[in-house]
């Protein structure tokens, strides 16, 4: 229904990705490609490979979890097939045919598992194949442990011939280092055509794709494997083990890669960055800080040790100072946070302003220069510029029913220990007294005082101590 109309040139280039499988040695409820890599899943990473290639449309197989996966990509532009029954590589590629059957040109065939392919390697594919017309493109590698891989079989002229699975191979054949990583560019038409002659007639059971090797030669096409010469690029995911391994070796290469873009990281075997954070040059990062998401780091900024950014914007010269937290929020240039803050969410903190220790604030804006230095709880407050916010301080924004606003405008002095219950309004350059809990608005340069007036007893201690004395005689 949804297929184009005109019949795509034979230069055009598409994707499918085969995610159905259980990956049962994750022992997980999630799909496999789900798990998180450096802060992203495992497909997500395979698909960020895609997106230099000038690959006219993605499709992706799913089974197992199959509603989880497409959610989670719901807005990537990508076309999901459902296998039911995962009964291998070669039915996965199956089950996506009404999609392809139309089309014609380079179709890459990808594992959902292999998050560290470069665009470089699957664009060598790609121009291999283009160039020679060839039915199949693979790819293969060198493996020191080649166990668990299909092993290529190759002739006395050096073509691939046959890839063998490890169940299917002899004691021969499992002395080959030479693997499918599982990385392949076909003729779309030729695939088509040759999946009809798979069989499942193998130790597992399945239909495999590896045999396409062998079908197409039979049929006189042409194959070509080419050796990567980055092995460790091709590794496939089947354990947590591997993906630890995957996750430390990657956060190394994204720490390496901001230091080497200026930025200091003091010990960065502590430090974790995703993928997808973006740091400005002398920024200095302590050890043991987490920084997730789609956070954006300005120059010149310090994140001292124990903080945890997400998706939060620092800009040129902030300093986030231990152990303090900040999500979905943006931190003006030059502003101080912490320690021990905790910027909820939809925070904008102002240029120069101070958020110091014990202060939580959420969904609440801070003009430049404005200060809650100590112990406060600021939410759902509209805060202008060179306010000061006392210690203590309270936005009473919930009554239990709905969330009210707090707007303290330009140049508000609001004294310790003050109650603000929302809705209410501290106009500009009114101060409030220290213990007030202010249910009213407070006009423009007046002072809002709201609390009990003291009364003191002269000599009531005497009288106190006189009863005391009383009652230990009994
Ligand atoms: C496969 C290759 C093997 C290669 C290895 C590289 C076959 C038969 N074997 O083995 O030659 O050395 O990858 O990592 O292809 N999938 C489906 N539907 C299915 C089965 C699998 O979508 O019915 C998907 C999986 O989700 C996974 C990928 O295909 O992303 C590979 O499947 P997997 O079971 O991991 O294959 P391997 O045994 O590793
Ligand atoms: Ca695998």
């Amino acid at each position: 229904m949804n297929e184009p109309l005109e019949a795509p040139a034979p230069s055009a280039r598409y994707a499918l990705i085969l995610a159905a499988g259980k990956g049962t040695r994750m022992k997980s409820q999630s799909a496999k490609v789900l798990h998180k890599l450096c802060g992203r899943p495992l497909l997500a990473h395979v698909l960020s490979r895609l997106s230099d290639l000038h690959i006219d449309r993605t499709f992706v197989v799913v089974g197992h979890e199959a509603q989880a996966v497409r959610e989670a990509f719901q807005d990537y532009g990508i076309e999901f097939v459902e296998q039911q029954e995962q009964q291998g590589t070669g039915h996965a590629v199956m089950t996506a045919k009404p999609k392809l059957s139309s089309l014609s040109g380079s179709l890459l065939v990808l594992y959902g598992d292999t998050p560290l392919i470069t665009a470089e390697t699957l664009g060598r594919l790609l121009e291999t194949r283009e160039a020679t017309g060839a039915a199949q493109v693979l790819l293969t590698a060198e493996y020191a442990k080649p166990f668990g891989y299909g092993r290529i079989i190759r002739n006395s002229q050096g073509e691939a011939i046959d890839i063998i699975e490890e169940k299917d191979a002899t004691p021969d054949q499992k002395m080959i280092r030479e693997v499918n990583v599982g990385l392949n560019c076909f003729d779309v038409q030729e695939l088509l055509t040759g999946l009809g002659g798979l069989s499942p007639e193998n130790k597992a059971g399945e239909y495999y794709l590896t045999d396409m090797v062998r079908l197409l030669h039979q049929a006189g096409k042409r194959v070509i494997a080419l050796s990567t010469p980055h092995p460790e690029e091709t590794y496939g995911i089947n354990t947590r083990e591997e993906l630890a391994q995957m996750e430390t070796r990657l956060r190394a290469a994204i720490a390496r890669h901001w230091m080497l873009e200026g930025v200091t990281i003091l010990n960065p075997s502590t430090v974790f960055i995703d993928e997808t954070v973006k740091i400005g040059a002398d920024t200095v990062i302590y050890p043991g800080v987490l920084i997730e998401g789609n956070t954006e780091i300005g120059p010149g900024c310090t994140v001292y040790s124990q903080c945890h950014l997400k998706d939060s914007v620092l800009e040129a010269g902030a300093v986030i100072d231990h152990c303090s937290v900040v999500r979905k929020s943006r931190i003006g240039s030059g502003a101080k946070v912490g320690p021990f803050a905790h910027l909820r969410e939809n925070c904008v903190i102002g240029g120069g302003a101070r958020i110091g220790n014990f202060v939580e604030v959420k969904k609440s804006r801070l003009g430049d220069g404005s200060k809650a230095a100590h112990l406060a709880y600021v939410g759902d407050a509209e805060i202008g510029r060179n306010v000061n916010i006392g210690a203590g301080t309270i936005t009473c924004n919930y009554d239990g029913v709905r969330k009210n606003k707090t707007i303290i405008e330009d140049d508000v002095f609001i004294g310790s220990d003050s109650q603000l219950i929302a809705p209410v309004t501290i106009h500009k350059g009114a101060y409030v007294a220290a213990g007030s809990s202010i249910t009213e608005d407070v006009p423009e340069f007046s002072l809002g005082i709201a609390r009990g007036r003291q009364v003191n007893k002269p000599g009531w201690a005497h009288e106190k101590a006189k009863e005391k004395e009383l009652a230990k005689k009994g």
